[in-house]
């Protein structure tokens, strides 16, 4: 069997892609399946934690034991109110969601119309940043672990993450690596410590890499 070392905590995972809604039959999404962060949170649980997953739109199969509390979403807004209520009781928080950066200004309450009309011009404002509000908010002994999804100068983008968000650690993933960041069963990730540290693991399946991040947690 797997060490309980998580038993007695509670920690908040993101999983998933926001969706901001233009009208009501279109949105702004984005490629995350939520594999990686239902991995961190059955792990977690698995090794005896209590979990509040807020989860975006997925449609993968889970299966959760009774430990993991799921709270479904849809955009960056509603994302950030769940994360706020979770936090103030959690001892970890792992953001894994692919959380849109922008919304549509305006979202139409009717379907836009294509007859007659000029292609339309969609206004976006900047959503909230979910991972900085909590940094802002973290009390001493609380940990939390961002991401960084990236498409070129990797670490460098990774740490001034780390550092502009008060994260104690960030999991960098590139899309250069084959099999590595969205949809796959597997993940390549090197791990930034707010305490310096960097360390770079081979591709493994998610569900392995959700472990190593768990234990790199645990070195916090
Ligand atoms: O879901 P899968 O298909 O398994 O794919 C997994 C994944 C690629 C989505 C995951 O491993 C991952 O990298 N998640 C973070 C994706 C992302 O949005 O990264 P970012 O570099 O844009 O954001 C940096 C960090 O800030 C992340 O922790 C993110 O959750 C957070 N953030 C970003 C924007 C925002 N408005 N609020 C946030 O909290």
């Amino acid at each position: 069997g797997k060490s309980l070392d998580l038993a007695g905590k509670h920690i908040l995972i993101t999983a998933g892609p926001t969706y901001e809604r233009i009208d009501p039959v279109r949105f702004i999404g984005n490629y995350s399946s939520g594999k990686m962060g239902y991995a961190l949170a059955e792990e977690a649980a698995a090794r005896g934690a209590r979990v509040t997953l807020v989860s975006g739109h997925v449609s993968i199969a889970h299966d959760f034991s009774p430990s993991v509390d799921v709270v479904r979403v849809e955009s960056a807004r509603q994302m950030l109110d769940a994360c706020e209520a979770a936090f103030a009781d959690a001892d970890a928080a792992i953001m894994c969601a692919a959380v849109a950066d922008y919304a549509p200004a305006a979202p139409s309450d009717t379907k836009i119309k294509r007859e007659g009309n000029e292609p339309p011009v969609i206004r976006l404002v900047k959503n909230p940043d979910i991972a900085r509000t909590l940094g802002e908010r973290k009390r001493s002994g609380q940990i939390l672990v961002g991401f960084a999804l990236e498409t070129d100068h990797e670490g460098d983008n990774a740490i001034s993450k780390l550092k502009s968000k008060n994260l104690d650690m960030i999991v960098l993933n590139s899309l250069r690596d084959a099999g590595a960041g969205f949809s796959t069963d597997t993940n390549k990730i090197t791990i930034y410590t707010a305490d310096g540290r960097t360390v770079p693991f081979p591709l493994k399946d998610k569900r392995e890499v959700a472990d190593d991040i768990l234990d790199i947690m645990l070195t916090l």
